[in-house]
């Protein structure tokens, strides 16, 4: 009797649970897939998308088939186990080993390592046949050079629609949005190297005023834009367009003296703006 009650009760509490935490993963789960779609990664988005129509299938399953009942699931789990779970080792052979009263025993692999051996066979063959006979998958070279294409792409349209900017009359930008839109590139993109606060990590700390290839909106638009291949600071002209360089430029800037902990020591040279040019030409006379 008491078994029973037991066996209700946790009927039930399976019940509660694939409504309460499985139901809300599957949201979850289609939300994510649509902002996957968003940026078109169409591999995830499929494989997202067979995990959730097998969780729905299984939980209809559950409920519909199964009227709740969830015994069969748990025999065809024990028995799946059983299956590959190591045999019993009532007749293994005792090996003529000793060591320190310590013996060995010959047992049998266990099945569930035979498996893997085999799925690692057939994981081979299925492999190579899908990148290399069929060539149905592109191999991680082709699959980067089309990811640097889609990328060049939408950087190009992104460029059509922002128009060009002066490279020889930047400006430091200081509105809100600019270093706003600056800062999300900055985290995304330059924080394994330059830490979250630009405090540095390999590269250097960029909040100080020493700089190694100047500093200033120009010179620092420079480095972005061109990098420093040979000492690991790719260029980004590939990834940015003109405008996004100058407000990460510019983001990096605003942070100037914020003295963020676990500051790298100051490399390069002590930077000081130049004193603007007199564009008066009768000062430029007089000075000849
Ligand atoms: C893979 C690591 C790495 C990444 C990612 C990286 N940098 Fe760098 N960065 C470096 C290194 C290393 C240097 C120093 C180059 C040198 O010593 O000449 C550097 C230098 C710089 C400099 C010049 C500093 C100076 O003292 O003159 C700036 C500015 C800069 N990086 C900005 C960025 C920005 C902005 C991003 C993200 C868009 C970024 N970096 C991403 C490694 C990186």
């Amino acid at each position: 009797m008491t078994v029973n009650i037991y066996r209700h009760f946790a009927k039930v509490l399976l019940r509660l649970l694939i409504i309460s935490v499985l139901l809300p993963l599957i949201l979850g789960d289609l939300h994510a897939q649509t902002q996957v779609a968003e940026e078109g990664t169409s591999s995830a988005l499929i494989f997202t998308g067979l995990l959730t129509l097998f969780f729905i299938g299984l939980i209809l399953f559950v409920i519909f088939v199964l009227d709740g009942e969830v015994d069969p699931i748990l025999r065809a789990l024990k028995s799946a186990y059983a299956s590959i779970a190591p045999k019993s080792t009532g007749k293994a052979i005792p090996l003529d080993e000793n060591h320190d009263g310590i013996t060995e025993l010959d047992n049998l692999i266990p099945p569930w390592f035979s498996y893997l051996f085999g799925g690692t066979i057939v994981f081979a063959v299925i492999y190579l046949l899908n990148y290399h006979v069929w060539q149905s998958s592109p191999l991680p070279q082709a699959e980067y050079a089309e990811e640097m294409a889609a990328a060049d792409l939408s950087r190009r349209v992104r460029m059509a629609s922002e128009g060009t900017i002066n490279e020889d009359d930047l400006v430091v930008l200081v509105d809100e949005a600019s270093i706003k839109a600056g800062q999300e590139r900055f985290l995304r993109n330059c924080i394994t190297c330059h830490g979250t606060h630009a405090e540095g990590i390999v590269g250097p700390n960029l909040t100080d005023q020493y700089w190694i290839h100047g500093g200033g909106v120009k010179n620092v638009y420079t480095t972005i834009k061109n990098g420093v291949p040979e000492k690991g600071m790719i260029s980004w002209k590939l990834v940015f367009t003109p405008k996004e360089i100058q407000q990460i430029a510019s983001y990096v800037l605003s942070l100037q003296g914020s003295n963020p902990p676990n500051a790298k020591k100051p490399e390069g040279n002590l930077y000081t703006e130049p004193k603007p040019q007199p564009k008066d030409s009768t000062n430029v006379a007089r000075r000849l």
